[in-house]
């Protein structure tokens, strides 16, 4: 199945996730940054995924990247790709099958997955499944074990209910 999966990442997590669900999806899937994922791979693609972490408890504003220039963290943030809210904005309509995911601490309030999913659906395309969240230690990482199976378990399902 020729899927993208889309995904907004500072220190890594989404993008590993987001390369999980599309091992999971199958040998068609790609996952691509948000600059990578452009007019013509969105067009032929029979699935679309798309993720980004909660920051500040929603989807990230250009603001709350600015922000993250101030973060202390072991490593500096990756800034170099548009924001998933930007590509949503500039997303062209379609009717593909689509899904939403996040990566967060467990006990967060708010939901990036939520507004992608709904950003998508207002844009024509038809979720297949709710918003999923996979599970970080702490504020910059790591996943917790487990999680990236459980990605890749839940891309194959993804390929499954949109072959239904
Ligand atoms: C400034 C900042 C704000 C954050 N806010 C939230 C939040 O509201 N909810 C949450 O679950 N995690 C929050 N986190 C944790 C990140 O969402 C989490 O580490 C995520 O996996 C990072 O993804 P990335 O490595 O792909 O950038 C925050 C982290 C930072 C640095």
């Amino acid at each position: 199945m020729r899927a993208i999966v889309v995904y907004e990442s500072h220190w890594g997590n989404t993008a590993a996730v987001g390369r999980a669900i599309a091992e999971g999806i199958g040998p068609e899937a790609r996952a691509l940054s948000t600059a990578e994922a452009t007019g013509e791979a969105i067009a032929a693609a029979e699935l679309v995924v798309a993720g980004a972490p909660p920051l500040g408890f929603r989807l990230p504003t250009e603001d709350t990247l600015r922000g993250l220039t101030a973060e202390r963290s072991p490593s500096p943030p990756d800034l170099s790709q548009p924001s998933v809210r930007a590509w949503l904005e500039a997303l062209p309509r379609g009717n593909a099958p689509a899904a939403a995911f996040e990566t967060r601490i467990w006990w967060s309030l708010g939901s990036a997955a939520k507004a992608i999913l709904q950003q998508l659906e207002r844009a024509g395309y038809r979720p297949i499944a709710k918003p999923e969240k996979f599970i970080v230690k702490g504020r910059y990482g790591p996943l917790r074990d487990g999680e990236l199976e459980r990605a890749r378990a839940w891309g194959a399902e993804l390929a499954r209910a949109s072959a239904r």
